[in-house]
């Protein structure tokens, strides 16, 4: 009984040992799992991180491209190779953080000071990254900011205030994830969205927000695709979980809504230097040598074949410039721009058939030097379509313009309506005219206006107020 009350004791002793050497042994394999797992996710983290940069980098450096093309821009992609930038080495050694520290007031130009001065007193900075040609003309055309090269030019930068909200816009090949100010805590990305290539960038970008640590707000300024398929920024969208609060996107579109989609104009090329023309600087008064132009690629079988044809056949003819081009050429010169220019500052009209979407950069060219645009108000193939019951809208394409009244010329078919239209066009006065540039050309300063209006109030109600709908 003895012996077997001992052994009961060594038994009980026994199992104490084997279930403290268990959990012992379960709780070291349970921290060196935990450690190795938090281990492997941060090095997968870093990895990935590091991963996107480099295909950023390598991405970006062939983003923008400066090639001046004035007669087929629509196309240029589909036949551009695409041409490498190589950023100077010196690059590598600064951090744009830099951008934002300035000499002490007493040293800074009348215009910096002005600009601080206007800074100190605005509540809210939105800084803004310029990664496709459109965010020049958001800049310079629409927000009227100045832009000072950096670096030799490897990038740019710009302050204004508008209301309450301190602008900083940085753009250029240099503007790569690794150089942005890591401090960015509301942001307006600027991104191409317009082919697959130029879509994995802006991905890639859209990605990168998760990684900035003080990052509150995030809008998206996106050239659409022109078939208007823009589905792949749906997941980064904030109703969908994602960070993007709301899309100013070029091209009518079904996913404008006026809540999370907003549509912005396409305005004039800047990749290919087209000039920011001052309203004043723009001829009223004189009388035009053309009645209209036509420039541009002509394919085969296109509407522009159709207005080429019926433009021919017309009895008014000798009274436009016409030149047809049937081939696309990958790079004109300075000259050729000029030629552009000059003709459609000289024309009353200009023709705008519709390419892979109606609208087109010579809309707003032309509105710019006081050439009323004649458009093709035509859908191009693609999505591009409003909703039907959309009521609060008007039809599309170009549900902008309409919105706005823009003060030009809509054709529905160019064999049935351009004998009528320049026929009346030939009897207008020298007066008539006159009073119709000088609209136009008002209209589009101030659509500008409303245009930088609308998106500040966007920008103040979606970021800068706590959002009760
Ligand atoms: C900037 O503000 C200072 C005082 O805060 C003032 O003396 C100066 O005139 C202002 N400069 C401009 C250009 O408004
Ligand atoms: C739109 O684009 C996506 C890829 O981003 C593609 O999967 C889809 O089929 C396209 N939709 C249409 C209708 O073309
Ligand atoms: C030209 O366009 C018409 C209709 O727009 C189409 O039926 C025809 O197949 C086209 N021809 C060519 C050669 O593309
Ligand atoms: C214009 O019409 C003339 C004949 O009147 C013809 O010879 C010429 O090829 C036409 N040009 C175009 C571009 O259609
Ligand atoms: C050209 O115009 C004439 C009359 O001015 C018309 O009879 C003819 O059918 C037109 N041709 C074409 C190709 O439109
Ligand atoms: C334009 O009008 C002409 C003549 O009425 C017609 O033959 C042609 O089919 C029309 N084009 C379109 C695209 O509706």
């Amino acid at each position: 009984m003895l012996k077997g009350h001992m052994s009961h004791m060594h038994w009980q002793k026994l199992t104490f040992r084997k279930v403290a050497y268990s959990i012992l042994g379960i709780y070291v394999l349970i921290t060196c799992y935990t450690g190795f797992h938090l281990l492997s996710r941060k090095l997968q983290n870093e990895f990935k991180q590091k991963i996107i940069q480099e295909r950023i980098k390598t991405l970006s450096e062939i983003a923008d491209d400066p090639d001046w093309n004035p007669w087929g821009e629509e196309f240029e992609s589909e036949q551009r190779p695409l041409l490498q930038h190589n950023a100077p080495a010196l690059w590598e050694a600064q951090q744009m953080e830099m951008g934002a520290q300035r000499a002490p007031v007493a040293q800074r130009s009348p215009l910096e000071r002005r600009i601080s001065n206007r800074t100190e007193s605005a509540e809210h900075i939105v800084e803004i990254w310029g990664k496709a040609a459109i965010g020049l003309y958001l800049w310079e055309h629409i927000i009227e900011g100045i832009l000072e090269e950096r670096m030799n030019g490897v990038w740019s930068y710009g302050e204004k205030s508008l209301s309450s909200i301190s602008f900083r816009f940085r753009t250029g090949p240099g503007v790569v994830p690794s150089k942005v100010p890591r401090s960015t805590e509301n942001l307006l990305l600027v991104l191409n969205g317009r082919e697959t290539a130029k879509v994995e960038v802006s991905k890639m970008w859209l990605e990168l927000l998760v990684t900035l640590p003080h990052l509150h707000n995030a809008a998206v300024v996106l050239l659409g695709n022109e078939q208007c398929n823009n589905s792949w920024i749906h997941p980064y969208m904030a109703h969908n979980g994602g960070l993007v609060k709301v899309v100013f996107l070029v091209y009518d579109s079904p996913e404008i809504d006026n809540i999370h989609f907003y549509q912005w104009p396409l305005g004039v090329a800047t990749y290919r230097s087209f000039p920011n023309v001052k309203s004043s600087d723009v001829q009223i008064d004189q009388r035009r040598q053309y009645l209209f132009n036509f420039l541009g690629t002509v394919y085969k079988n296109s509407s522009r074949e159709t207005l080429l044809r019926q433009i021919n056949n017309s009895s008014y003819t000798n009274l436009g410039f016409i030149k047809p081009r049937r081939e696309w050429m990958p790079s004109e010169t300075e000259e050729s721009r000029e030629e552009y220019v000059q003709v459609l500052s000289n024309s009353e009209l200009t023709f705008n058939p519709v390419g892979l979407n109606t609208e087109c950069y010579r809309i707003y060219e032309a509105m710019s030097l006081g050439s009323v645009p004649v458009i093709e108000d035509v859908l191009t193939p693609g999505l591009c379509q409003a909703r039907s019951g959309d009521s609060h809208f008007l039809t599309s394409p170009l549900r902008l313009l309409k919105e706005f009244n823009a003060p030009v010329i809509y054709v529905k078919n160019w064999t049935q309506e351009i004998d009528l239209l320049l026929h009346k066009e030939a009897t207008l006065s020298d007066l008539e005219r006159k009073m119709r540039r000088k609209t136009l050309v008002e209209w589009y300063s101030g659509f500008k206006m409303r245009m930088r209006d609308r998106l500040v109030n966007i920008l103040l109600s979606t970021f800068f107020t706590s959002s009760v709908r």
